[in-house]
């Protein structure tokens, strides 16, 4: 028997849910399901979890849950979780979910359905807010401050004391050196070497990153 605290179920079961389910089954959750709308799902198929309906039938039903959000699209993640809130405020993201083979310094903060993928080092004294990822490999320097559903990608590192807004994508390998301030919903492409603070809303691309848009 699991007690019900470690009972999980994910929103989204796409190719990060794949990743998301088997680091909570290793990190001692029992994966009651996912719902996505799609009966194909690829978590259906490729590790056999249970999909408990559409994403609507979750908003619909009642009942306290625990829940994490599995969908790595950053606007998409936060859209899903204001539904959540309004339409079915007794369920509760869930702790944040670190995968055993993460290292997050004791005096890491992270916020409650925040996801930490193996290989991930969140250094002291950096903030992670509720939804974020930090994904396999990604590098959080002392005292970064990462904002709510902001992704950083696989093998993407901060320098210290950098902050990166709510629900913006730090892609696969960035770079960000130190004491550098990026917006919210912003977006920071695969390899760029960022050395400037990004606005809000803004895209950068290339070494050093430049305004992918101006
Ligand atoms: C930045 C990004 C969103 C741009 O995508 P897009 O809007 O489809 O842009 P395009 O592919 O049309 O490229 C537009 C221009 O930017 C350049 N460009 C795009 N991505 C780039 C990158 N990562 N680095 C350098 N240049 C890039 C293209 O070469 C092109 O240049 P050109 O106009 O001189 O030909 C995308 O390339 C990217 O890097 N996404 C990050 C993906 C990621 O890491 N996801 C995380 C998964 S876990």
């Amino acid at each position: 028997m699991h007690p019900p605290e470690s009972n999980l179920v994910l929103l989204g079961g796409g190719g990060h849910a794949l990743v998301v389910a088997e680091a909570a089954a290793l990190a001692g959750h029992f994966v009651v399901g996912f719902y996505d709308d799609r009966p194909d799902a690829a978590l259906a198929r490729r590790v056999a979890a249970v999909r408990l309906g559409s994403l609507d039938d979750f908003l619909n039903a009642e009942g306290a849950v625990s829940y994490i959000i599995t969908i790595g699209d950053t606007s998409t993640r936060a859209a899903l979780e204001h539904r959540v809130r309004r339409g079915r405020p007794a369920a509760r993201p869930c702790r944040a979910l670190v995968h055993p083979r993460a290292l997050v310094a004791p005096s890491a903060e992270l916020g409650a359905g925040a996801f930490v993928a193996p290989g991930a080092v969140v250094h002291s004294f950096a903030s992670i807010a509720e939804h974020a990822i930090i994904n396999s490999g990604a590098i959080v320097e002392h005292e970064c401050r990462v904002g709510e559903h902001a992704h950083l990608a696989p093998a993407s590192a901060l320098g210290g004391n950098v902050s990166v807004g709510r629900a913006t994508l730090v892609g696969l390998g960035a770079r960000v050196i130190p004491n550098i301030k990026i917006g919210h919903d912003a977006l920071i492409g695969a390899g760029a070497v960022v050395i400037r603070d990004v606005p809000d809303h803004a895209r950068v691309v290339g070494v050093p990153a430049r305004l992918l848009d101006a």
